[in-house]
């Protein structure tokens, strides 16, 4: 299962976002997309998942072309989109969050036993009312309903976005996970080392264009890339 984008066009209106990013996922990969606030991360991921869609252009899952198709029908293929921000149901528990997502019974997928003993700490909370939770709590209740979607690739955007330095580094565990899992993630970040830490791959984009493709690895090492990201080595 590949996902392939090819030089997407998508507006806000008038404005003209994103101006040809291509990108590709293979199958079992973590591939990071980063860039400046306001680059167009979060527009690309959007435009994926059919909630901003594309103009031009084309988005290939497994081979098919998905751009146009509505977005409950492209998360029903197994494009898992986890927003940045609260968005779990506040009024219900952390056990009814996740039972809600668990859809079918995907012998291969998660069951919400798994995502329980994956994530502990969930367990501890899974009679506490979602609108309840830390802002950290509130993006693991996120990743488990994610998993438990039987979700072929995952989309995270900014998923440390507003946690504690402590959080962060769980966050990091559960991310390590999904890689010996090999679970396919694209995922987005301010703190780009964070996601060059587990991604095999980078893209930079800047002004809505990718600007730059390269290993993680080398992403890392790169001061002139690091000096450009705003991040200082060691973060
Ligand atoms: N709903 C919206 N309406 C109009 N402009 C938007 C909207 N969302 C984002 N933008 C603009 O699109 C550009 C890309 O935004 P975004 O994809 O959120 O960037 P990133 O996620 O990289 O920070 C920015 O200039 C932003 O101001
Ligand atoms: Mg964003």
């Amino acid at each position: 299962m590949t996902l392939s984008v090819h030089d997407i066009h998508t507006y806000y209106g008038r404005s003209h976002v994103l101006q040809g990013i291509s990108l590709e996922v293979e199958d079992g990969e973590t591939v990071a997309l980063l860039g400046r606030n306001g680059a167009g991360k979060t527009t690309t991921m959007r435009s994926i998942v059919g909630l901003t869609p594309a103009r031009r252009g084309r988005v290939e899952w497994d081979g098919t072309d998905i751009s146009g198709l509505p977005a409950h029908r492209i998360a029903r293929r197994g494009i898992a989109f986890v927003p940045s921000g609260r968005r779990a149901y506040a009024s219900l528990t952390v056990r009814q969050n996740l039972a809600l997502a668990t859809r079918g019974n995907d012998p291969k997928g998660w069951s919400l036993d798994r995502v329980l003993t994956t994530f502990p700490k969930l367990n501890e909370l899974s009679d506490r009312r979602a609108g309840h939770l830390s802002g950290g709590e509130q993006q693991m209740l996120k990743l488990g309903r994610a998993l438990l979607s039987a979700p072929r690739i995952l989309l995270l955007d900014e998923p440390t976005e507003g946690l504690s330095p402590a959080i962060v580094s769980d966050l990091g565990r559960w991310l390590a996970i999904l890689k010996e899992e090999r679970i396919t993630v694209l995922i987005t970040e301010q703190n780009a080392l964070f996601a060059l830490k587990y991604a095999d791959r980078g893209y930079i984009i800047e002004k809505g264009l990718v600007r730059h493709e390269a290993p993680a690895a080398q992403l890392r090492e790169s001061a002139e890339i690091q000096r450009y990201l705003g991040v200082s080595a060691g973060v």
